[in-house]
């Protein structure tokens, strides 16, 4: 049996450089390493932005879900069987198989996890959780803000807010039929959902009043940038807290100085690569333990997601980034590589 990788060889569009290539069996792992298996790897938006990038990765992907295959001499921690998420950005998980050091992935406690869980534990749920957590001091019966709500992180922070007994006021694009939308978001525990057309609306501040019982508002959390998120800021209260992590309208973000001045607004950028790095290992297999136990517990969700395998190599995996850059399949996508005859 022979194995399979996703490679680009220089940057640029997604659905021109990428290509499925077949390479030999792996030797046994060297000391201090592990022989992966990749059970699941998802597209992530920033995956395109790092294939364009001028950071060149041969081998793609930066999230997954590996099980141990084999230890190398010296390994602390893990063993055959285990299943593990990535510590270290772009290890290449857009791959069948890989030797890596057993210090740059984290042991995912797995019982009562899915494959689909744990390939997009690493993301999406850490980004959520630490936006909610690092920023304001929120209790019980507070008061969150978002837009692009029904983005994967989106979703799990209005998860993760239920969880923690926060209430969410969600903002998504308005489109043809809202209401499967809404009724997934409020499925999800969403507490009120709304688009960003309801921001011009002059009546909306009043309402938000009627719901918070006047309870400032202290954190939101920006997926998009634009007018609607200039829109929204304006709805923080005293002492809020702006945290923008992704910037999907591609439009700048402009803030009222009026905001800084009498609110104490802060703005806020938020990186979770960047915490990863700034984070010991006990901080990060903390927080993992903590999402896979609310994961376990059904308090969050796997991202709704197909399975995409790459049997048509290089062609089909260009058309999956092709569907996903103009946003057709709405639903995360994962690879599963398989082993190819040699
Ligand atoms: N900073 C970090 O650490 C971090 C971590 C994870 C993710 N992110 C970023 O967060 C963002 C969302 O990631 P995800 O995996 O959750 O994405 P996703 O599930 O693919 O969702 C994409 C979201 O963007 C919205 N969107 C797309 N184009 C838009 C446009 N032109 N104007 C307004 N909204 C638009 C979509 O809304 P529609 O349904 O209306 O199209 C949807 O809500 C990405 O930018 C990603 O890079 C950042």
């Amino acid at each position: 049996m022979a194995n399979r990788c996703i490679i680009y060889q220089q940057n640029g569009d997604p659905t021109q450089v990428l290509s499925a290539i077949t390479f030999p069996k792996l030797p046994s792992p060297s000391p201090n390493t592990v022989n992966l298996k990749f059970l699941l790897a998802p597209l992530n938006p920033a995956d395109v932005n790092t294939i364009e990038g001028d950071e060149p990765v041969f081998v793609g992907g930066n999230e997954g879900l590996g099980q141990v295959v084999e230890v190398g001499d010296g390994v602390e921690g893990l063993e055959k069987g285990d299943w593990v998420v990535m510590d270290k950005p772009q290890l290449g998980t857009w791959s069948t198989s890989r030797n890596v050091s057993f210090k740059d992935v984290i042991r995912l406690p797995s019982a009562g996890l899915t494959e689909a869980h744990g390939a997009t534990m690493t993301v999406n749920p850490t980004t959520a959780y630490n936006m909610l957590s690092n920023f304001a001091n929120l209790h019980q019966g507070d008061w969150v803000i978002q837009n692009g709500a029904n983005s994967a992180v989106g979703q799990l922070v209005v998860q993760i807010a239920k969880e923690r007994g926060l209430n969410t006021i969600n903002f998504v694009r308005s489109r043809d039929d809202m209401e499967p939308l809404v009724k997934h978001l409020e499925g999800l525990g969403a507490t009120k959902v709304l688009t960003y057309d309801d921001l011009e609306d002059r009546s909306l501040r009043g309402k938000i009043k009627e719901w918070t019982g006047g309870k400032d508002i202290r954190l939101a959390l920006n997926c998009v940038g634009g007018e609607p998120t200039t829109a929204m800021a304006k709805l923080l209260g005293q002492d809020s807290h702006l945290v923008s992590y992704g910037a999907m309208s591609k439009k700048p973000l402009s803030l009222p100085t009026s905001l800084h001045i009498f609110k104490n607004l802060t703005s806020h950028g938020f990186w979770q690569t960047n915490w990863t790095k700034t984070h010991s290992r006990a901080e990060k297999e903390e927080l993992i333990v903590k999402l896979a136990e609310m994961m376990k517990e059904k308090k969050i969700k796997a991202p709704e997601h197909t399975i995409e395998t790459d049997e048509e190599a290089t062609t089909k995996i260009r058309d999956v980034f092709a569907k996903v850059a103009q946003g057709k399949f709405g639903k995360k996508v994962l690879l599963k590589l398989e082993d190819v005859s040699a």
